[in-house]
């Protein structure tokens, strides 16, 4: 039976990850450093059949520990937060990009055969656009003058209209959050060391996980926590810029089994992946959505016109590619999930720290 290290296993993906190992046939073991803004409000439960090590993938006589006899590792440890990477800058590099430092120069001499790592669509900046003739646009960036006078949607370089399409991972990073930079950094340590060691390497990037067990009082995680967590409290989703910003919301099972898939296939080593659902969402619909499904559709979304620094307009993913290296079909679409994860928040408690949350960047300018 093969053994797998899941460092972040204690989190929210971690715990489903952890599940769809176990139930097929893999021994798995946690590192996890159990860190406040996730943990402190929920009691974490993880299967008994995990075995669990506490403590931070920095902490490398721990980390040497974790990869005894270990056949894989699936990398999720990290701190995320778009908003909070911009001000708690060193933790955010800290966590991310040494955690994965250390954890990858343990595995030299190790029995690790693959590794895979969690990274994110926040690497790709905005997502690909077309303009009207066809033609595809390589890297469309926002004017934050356009932005400061409410213009949201991106435009071409000589200000013609853009079609939002999805994106594939061809599509040229363009970092725009200091969590961007960290991800991406995560996935190119771990690409690079899986070449120069021989080790497999895979990179999956995410995009807005949601389900049951998200930590619903961490302001800065997923915008589907944050609105279920306000209606919760009784309180308007607060939304920047005008809610017709659009996502890609996939759900935690399929992101679970992606990354089994990953960790299993032959054919995705050495790749980066889109693991999304394949659909866009504009993200007042989903306001409106989720209000419904928690039974509080009086309770109206707060649109504040305001844009966060490092937000992206439109991004949505082109899943060809993990359909055609891992057999990768989301079976979790938004509309029939939201009912479940309803019942869920509404058996959780929750605080409510959105307000906090905002002043916080506002704070800071990071608000405009
Ligand atoms: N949730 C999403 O929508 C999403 C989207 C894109 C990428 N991701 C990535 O997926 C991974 C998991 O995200 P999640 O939503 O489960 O987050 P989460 O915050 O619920 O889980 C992260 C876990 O890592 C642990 N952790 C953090 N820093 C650590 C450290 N230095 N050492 C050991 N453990 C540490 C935390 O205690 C937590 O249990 C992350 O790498 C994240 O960047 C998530």
């Amino acid at each position: 039976m093969a053994t797998i290290l899941v460092t972040g296993g204690c989190g929210f993906i971690g715990r489903y990850v952890t599940e769809e190992l176990l139930r097929h046939g893999y021994r798995v073991r946690i590192l996890d450093a159990l860190i406040d803004q996730v943990h402190a409000d929920v009691q974490v439960i993880v299967p008994l059949q995990a075995e669990v090590l506490r403590g931070d993938v920095r902490d490398k006589a721990l980390v040497e520990q974790a990869l005894s006899d270990v056949d894989g590792v699936i990398h999720l440890a990290a701190e995320v937060g778009v908003g909070q990477s911009m001000y708690e800058i060193a933790r955010y590099v800290g966590g991310n990009d040494l955690g994965t430092a250390v954890l990858l120069e343990a595995m030299i001499g190790k029995t690790v055969k693959r590794i895979v790592v969690a990274s994110s669509m926040s690497v790709y900046g905005e997502g690909r656009y077309r303009v009207k003739d066809g033609s595809s646009l390589e890297i469309v960036r926002r004017k934050s003058e356009s932005i400061r006078s409410g213009h949201w949607d991106a435009t071409g370089p000589n200000g013609e209209e853009l079609l939002p399409v999805p994106t594939d991972e061809e599509k040229p990073i363009d970092l725009a959050s200091i969590y961007a930079l960290t991800k991406y950094a995560q996935e190119k340590q771990v690409l690079i060391f899986g070449s120069a060691y021989n080790i497999e390497a895979v990179a999956l990037r995410l995009f807005n996980v949601f389900g049951a067990g998200q930590a619903l009082s961490n302001p800065y995680t997923g915008v589907l926590a944050n609105f279920a967590s306000r209606l919760a409290n009784g309180q308007s989703p607060m939304i920047f810029e005008d809610g017709r910003q659009r996502r890609d919301f996939v759900h935690v099972r399929d992101v679970a089994r992606g990354f089994r898939l990953a960790l299993e296939k032959p054919a995705a080593n050495g790749h980066v992946i889109n693991i999304g659902s394949g659909n866009a969402y504009t993200i007042a619909d989903v306001a409106l959505l989720l209000a419904d499904a928690l039974k509080v559709p009086h309770i109206g979304p707060d649109i504040m016109n305001k844009a966060r620094s490092g937000d992206i307009r439109n991004c949505f993913a082109d899943i060809s590619k993990a359909r055609e290296l891992l057999g990768f079909e989301p079976q979790h679409q938004l509309e029939k999930s939201l009912g479940p994860f309803a019942d869920w928040v509404r058996s959780t408690t929750s605080i409510d720290r959105g307000v906090d949350m905002k002043r916080q960047l506002e704070a800071r300018g990071l608000v405009s």
